[in-house]
């Protein structure tokens, strides 16, 4: 649990209820936690949906693994440490984000299962929904985006998801994608009608 550090601080209730934000926007908010391997597909997926969904007049954000850590999260690093608090942050930005009726994709490794849920707990029952982006480490490492498996393998980066840092697949995610065998367009496809089938396009 993160320590309370500042004291004499008051919650002030909003005078917009998200209910009316909902019903201003269209629908309801959202948090689409993308997690998985590095080069799994993340961050592919989470902008095709995002742009699916933006197409179809849903008000949306991505948060992307890669981006964040070069702004809000600049001073953290790959320690275990220091990617629960990745994690931490991101989840308290993301739930803003569904609570201003926005529907946010989020594509983190977030490989401890403890910081998944604890996101998970900050939501509303329903509006947190982890999608394991599962490929293989094999599929992951013959892609290879960004070289990083390469290196991890040669030993210039210590601590790397897969290779010698730990990935904790979630036991019971929304939504399983199946990145090994489907291509992203239909994935995406997959996000989309869970969205619709659980009533959050409209409100
Ligand atoms: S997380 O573990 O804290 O959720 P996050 O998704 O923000 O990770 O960042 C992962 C990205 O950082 C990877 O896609 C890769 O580009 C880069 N990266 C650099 N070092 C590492 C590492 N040691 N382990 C995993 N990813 C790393």
């Amino acid at each position: 649990m993160t320590e309370q550090k500042s004291t004499n601080v008051t919650w002030h209730e909003h005078h917009v209820s998200r209910e009316e934000r909902q019903k201003l926007n269209g629908h309801k908010g959202a948090v689409l936690w993308f997690t998985g391997l590095s080069g799994c597909g993340k961050s592919t997926i989470a902008n095709a949906v995002d742009q699916m969904l933006h197409a179809k007049g849903i008000h949306t954000f991505v948060l992307d693994g890669d981006n964040i850590r070069m702004g809000l999260n600049k001073n953290l690093g790959f320690s275990p440490e220091d990617r629960t608090e990745n994690i931490r942050r991101i989840g308290e930005v993301s739930k803003l984000f569904a609570d201003a009726a926005t529907i946010v994709s989020t594509a983190f490794i977030s490989p401890y299962k403890a910081d998944r849920d604890l996101v998970r707990a900050l939501m509303p029952a329903g509006e947190f929904i982890e999608i394991y982006v599962n490929a293989s480490l094999a599929t992951c490492e013959a892609r290879d985006p960004k070289g990083l498996y390469k290196k991890a393998r040669a030993g210039q980066i210590k601590g790397f998801t897969g290779i010698d840092a730990p990935y904790e697949a979630p036991e019971k995610p929304e939504l399983v994608l199946d990145s090994d065998g489907k291509g992203i367009e239909q994935l995406a496809k997959e996000v989309i009608a869970y969205l619709e089938n659980k009533g959050f396009m409209s409100v």
